[in-house]
């Protein structure tokens, strides 16, 4: 593991060099101290530029996910206050839940560079490659009824949506429930799985797949023409590390505004961004296939859809599709 310390003074002024006394008087190590420990950083593969008189000035991160790295990018007091990276894992959903099931807290986050058997919702897989997208998993303890835990479905959209947009300046949109499309491809889902007792919620996991970093030969070709990455539609690989901070950023704010404040600031966020508003759909739900416009959404967060003969019809799950008339 590396020194946390060495790497916040690294990281603190990425473009400037620093001697090595002045790590050494901060950190309260000797000189050969800091020299062994910019060795370790070597070889979890950063990169420096060492010049005398002038110290240590870091050129390259490996790119790679490290607790000490997302540590020192976030700015969170709640979401990401325990974090676990995991080189491979079956699923990060199940990591959190077992997490959860022994009392980890609120804000706990399960990241992996690589899920063996990640799974999407209503029992699809999760293509999760190593160190190519985000898979991660984030423990929620909202005081609430079962009922409304589809509404965290859609604040978790909402804040990657922004995540996103923050960092690369792409126009991503929300195809309800949980879906993240650039260009009609889907570059994000979003799995939300509770746990309950009398119809209260113990623990939320939110799962969030991010296909940030890989390239059109990455995908299996039955997802070639409906999915892609952020890497695919910016031509630059994303951070992914500054990407997961600021999701956990963009997380805090809105779960602090949806428990202060109800669904309805948050449903008016999401409407801002949704793809699927307004337009001719389809619906596939359990019940049948479900024809309309898509109006808005209930309190619950359920999409009301208008069909032909005027009635207003709520869905609360299903895949939705938009029909070009
Ligand atoms: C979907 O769109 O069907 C939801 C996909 C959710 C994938 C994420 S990746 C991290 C977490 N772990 C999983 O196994 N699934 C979710």
């Amino acid at each position: 593991m590396v020194n946390e310390s060495l790497l916040d003074i690294l990281l603190q002024n990425p473009d400037e060099f620093i001697s090595g006394e002045e790590i050494s008087r901060r950190l309260e190590i000797s000189r050969t101290a800091v020299w062994k420990q910019v060795n370790k950083l070597r070889n979890a593969g950063y990169e420096f530029e060492a010049v005398s008189h002038k110290g240590y000035r870091m050129i390259k991160k490996p790119d790679q996910l490290d607790t000490a790295t997302l540590i020192h990018h976030l700015n969170t007091k709640v979401m990401g206050s325990r974090i676990k990276i995991m080189k491979s894992t079956v699923s990060t959903q199940n990591e959190a839940r077992a997490l959860a099931e022994t009392g980890a807290s609120e804000g706990t986050l399960v990241v992996a560079e690589e899920q063996t058997g990640g799974k999407g919702r209503i029992g699809r897989k999760w293509f999760s490659p190593f160190g190519k997208g985000i898979w991660m998993s984030l423990i929620l303890r909202p005081q609430q009824p079962l009922q409304y835990t589809p509404q965290l479905t859609l604040l978790t959209g909402v804040a990657v949506c922004r995540a996103i947009r923050k960092l690369t300046r792409l126009d991503v949109g929300i195809k309800w429930p949980n879906d993240l499309l650039l260009n009609d491809r889907k570059v994000c889902g979003i799995l939300l799985e509770s746990a309950a007792e009398d119809e209260v919620v113990r623990y939320c996991i939110a799962g969030i797949g991010i296909s940030a970093n890989l390239d059109c030969e990455d995908f299996p070709d039955d997802l070639q023409s409906i999915a892609t990455s952020l890497k695919i539609e910016s031509g630059v690989a994303v951070d992914r590390t500054v990407l997961i901070a600021t999701i956990m950023e963009e997380l805090e704010l809105l779960y602090e505004l949806y428990c202060l404040k109800g669904f309805q600031p948050i449903a008016s966020l999401w409407e801002a961004s949704s793809v699927t508003l307004h337009h001719q759909v389809a619906v596939n739900t359990l019940q049948g296939r479900l024809e309309g416009i898509a109006r808005g959404l209930d309190p619950s967060g359920a999409l009301l859809i208008e069909t032909s003969n005027g009635e207003i019809v709520p869905v609360i799950s299903g895949d939705v599709n938009r029909i070009n008339l």
